[in-house]
């Protein structure tokens, strides 16, 4: 029974929005606790805003919002107001503790999957360009902190330039391209802690010239750990598409990526299955290398969106490692038809969620 208030009321805080902003407050990572003792509730709210205003307005829409559920007999808001660093304060501490770090990028897709190896990274990469042949101001930031494939993925030796103490991003294939592999010492292999992870996000996002964009696809690292919590924490994410292979156990990780997303109530767009079929380059027989339709099954069972499937393709590899994605090196071939397609729904999707509001914030 309390079990079921809590988790109703968690629902409920879902809806109540953050002012100004189309995010919610637990999305935010605004609500610390949530305990229930009978019809008594407690909110605890730790809210990071220059305008302490904002913060009374939150506490009286949760207690307006809670005292319409009829089990609940009493309301009460702990609410912390912290300050981000304010004028005076190192520039840069401004930067990375102001929530929103990138006031210019309208949209922010995460690309995730459950487990590594998947094609989490290419399918970042082809979409990111597709959504650039789509017409839109695109960038790509790689956020895989076990294993950055932007450098490569896009033909990328060189480090960034610095200019008035930010990061120029690359620009291939109309993306615009930053990697912690730009930065990270490839032979040195990081142990990453929280906070390391936290820092290293923000300065990706909050201390490079990304300009504005229409669109931003994140390379997430596998499973649901602290980049995933980061990203989401800090970035208003407009939806994630998760990158899966067949098998069964591929499938498994999926849905625990997939349920990390609803838990920080940032929509899943939908599933893509990679590496489905192989059609022999010699005598053009179709193979399930896998198994058929695992992916359609698990968007079905987990009530998500179908964003399509990748075929098992040489080409990819090749495409991966040159530098040159496959949907450049073979713009008219199935897998650019189908990142066509997937782009076009991330577009749609986007808009569809986004409405006339703007991310545009009051912070
Ligand atoms: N559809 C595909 N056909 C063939 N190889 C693929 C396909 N998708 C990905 N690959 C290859 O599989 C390997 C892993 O892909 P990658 O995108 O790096 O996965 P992840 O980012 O999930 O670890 C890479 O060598 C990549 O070129
Ligand atoms: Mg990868």
């Amino acid at each position: 029974m309390a079990e079921s208030l809590e988790q109703k009321i968690w629902d409920l805080l879902k809806e109540v929005r953050f002012p100004g902003m189309s995010r919610d407050i637990v999305s935010f990572g605004f609500v610390d606790r949530v305990a229930v003792d009978g019809g008594h509730v407690t909110v605890g709210l730790t809210i990071s805003t220059q305008n302490p205003a904002a913060g009374e307005e939150v506490r009286e829409a949760v207690e307006r919002r809670l005292a319409e559920v009829p089990e609940v007999s009493a309301v009460a808001v702990e609410l912390t107001v912290r300050r981000p660093a304010g004028p005076g304060e190192a520039a840069h501490q401004a930067v990375t503790q102001s929530p929103d770090l990138i006031p210019e990028v309208r949209s922010v897709v995460a690309v995730a999957s459950g487990k590594g190896g998947v094609g989490k990274s290419t399918v970042a990469a082809n979409l990111a360009i597709s959504l650039a042949k789509a017409g839109q101001r695109v960038g790509i930031l790689d956020a895989d902190i076990y294993g950055p494939s932007m450098p490569m993925m896009f033909g990328i030796t060189e480090r960034p330039r610095v200019e008035d103490d930010r990061l120029v991003p690359f620009e291939r294939h109309g993306v615009k391209v930053m990697s912690l592999g730009f930065i990270l010492d490839v032979d040195t292999p990081v142990i990453w802690r929280g906070p390391m992870v936290m820092k290293a996000i923000e300065q990706m996002l909050g201390d490079v010239d990304w300009g504005p964009l229409d669109t931003m696809v994140v390379d997430l690292p596998p499973g649901t750990g602290d980049a995933q919590l980061t990203i989401s924490q800090r970035v208003p994410l407009s939806g994630a598409v998760i990158v899966t292979t067949p098998q069964d156990i591929a499938l498994i990780d999926a849905r625990k990526g997939l349920a990390m997303f609803r838990k920080v109530n940032v929509p899943v767009f939908g599933i893509i299955e990679n590496m489905s079929t192989f059609v022999c380059p010699h005598c053009g027989q179709t193979t399930n290398v896998f198994k058929r339709g695992g992916g359609e099954r698990t968007a079905e069972l987990l009530e998500c969106e179908f964003l399509g499937r990748l075929p098992l393709d040489p080409a990819v590899v090749e495409g991966g490692d040159s530098g040159v994605p496959i949907v450049v090196a073979d713009p008219e071939g199935p897998h650019a038809t189908a990142f066509g397609r997937i782009a076009a729904a991330v577009i749609a999707e986007v808009a569809r969620r986004q409405g006339s509001q703007s991310k545009l914030s009051i912070f």
